[in-house]
């Protein structure tokens, strides 16, 4: 049967970004990356994803203080910029873009998931609530942050501007810079877990300063049109507390227009039912550049999102992660593979992985 979903399978251009379709696959961690380097398990995964126009890969560790969670990849050292080479050149031969998240998880991990000598850092130094998964000592509490000093803070900013070159020199077509769902950009936006002093804490200019030096200093080095950010206003993910709901409006709002200088090739929007329209709209009249929306699309939803225009593009997480030809499902109406979420992170295998099958298996 012919689904009637035609926009979000049609070609998408718009600055530079020059896309088969409108379809995206969502940054999705799913630690196969044993000792932090991303390996040919990986390529095939990414590989068999290239119905998608854009996918976004999993979170990435700038630097070695970025790596809070067991077996995510890594973008600072040669064997890793060599291995995420596959990927990049399993996903070019279909004709797909791929852009590398770079996430720095900050106090949102574990030292027993750090490499000797690195340091759980944090805005400042509040512990989330909760628990992670160490290979070395199965689940534990989160480790307490130290809270990063002026001097670490302008490493930190310089870690990213040296992972967005390596990505540039692995073959990738532009980066995401992950400042959405609790980790070190966002611990920096939210007052709650950022209780500085000095220039990057307090008002909100100064609590989105290190979001916007990622960004400028990011785009100087490889391009606005290289360069895309993840946003997620209103979220609690990563213990991240509610504030004052005109301040988050305000700080989104403001982000965007900053954003919109430095003409950087997207904002991705994680949506959630707590964003008020007023703030989404906010955030789409600042910045003229693209629009991706993720979070709880169907391709119906994800097909209505383009055609009344309130997303440029539309991402999907868990259907790709079940779904490898999920171009193919979406085109021919087939039903959906559920997720198998025991398979998610737990092991660094195939198995609920690369195993998937497709309508043709
Ligand atoms: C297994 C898994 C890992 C995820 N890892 C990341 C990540 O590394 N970076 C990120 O920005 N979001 C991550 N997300 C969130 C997804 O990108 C997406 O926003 C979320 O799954 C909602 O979209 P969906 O309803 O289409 O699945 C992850 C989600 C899942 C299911």
């Amino acid at each position: 049967m012919q689904s009637k979903i035609i926009t979000l399978l049609t070609p998408y251009s718009k600055g530079n970004l020059d896309l088969k379709n409108h379809l995206v696959m969502a940054p999705m961690t799913r630690s196969r990356a044993v000792n932090n380097l991303p390996n040919d398990l990986m390529a095939e995964y990414y590989g068999q994803r290239t119905g998608a126009g854009l996918i976004i890969t999993e979170g990435t560790a700038p630097s070695p203080d970025a790596l809070g969670y067991a077996r995510i990849p890594g973008i600072f050292s040669k064997p890793q910029i060599e291995g995420w080479k596959k990927t990049t050149a399993a996903v070019h031969k279909d004709g797909t873009k791929i852009f590398l998240q770079i996430m720095h998880t900050g106090r949102m991990g574990h030292f027993h998931n750090l490499p000797a000598g690195a340091m759980l850092v944090g805005a400042s130094s509040i512990k989330a609530t909760g628990q992670i998964q160490t290979d070395i000592n199965g689940l534990q509490d989160f480790s307490t942050p130290k809270a990063l000093t002026i001097k670490e803070v302008e490493a930190v900013v310089q870690g990213y501007v040296n992972a967005a070159k390596n990505a540039m020199a692995t073959g990738f077509d532009g980066i995401e810079l992950h400042g959405a769902n609790g980790y070190l950009l966002e611990q920096f936006l939210n007052p709650n877990v950022n209780n500085r002093t000095d220039a990057y804490g307090g008002n909100i200019k100064n609590r989105t300063r290190l979001t916007l030096e990622v960004a400028e200093k990011t785009v100087t080095t490889i391009g606005n049109n290289k360069v895309g950010i993840r946003l997620s206003p209103f979220s609690k993910t990563g213990d991240l507390q509610p504030y004052d709901e005109s301040e988050v409006h305000d700080t989104y709002a403001f982000l965007a227009t900053e954003l919109n200088k430095m003409k950087v090739a997207y904002i991705h929007i994680v949506l959630n039912p707590l964003i008020p329209q007023a703030t989404i709209d906010a955030i789409r009249s600042n910045f003229d550049g693209t629009i991706i929306k993720a979070g709880g699309f169907t391709p119906e939803t994800a097909e209505q999102a383009l055609v009344n225009g309130s997303a440029d593009l539309a991402a999907f997480g868990k259907a790709f992660l079940a779904n490898p030809d999920f171009d193919k499902r979406i085109e021919t109406g087939a039903a959906l593979n559920p997720v198998d979420f025991k398979t998610l992170y737990a092991t660094p295998d195939a198995i609920g992985y690369t195993d998937y099958p497709t309508l043709q298996k």
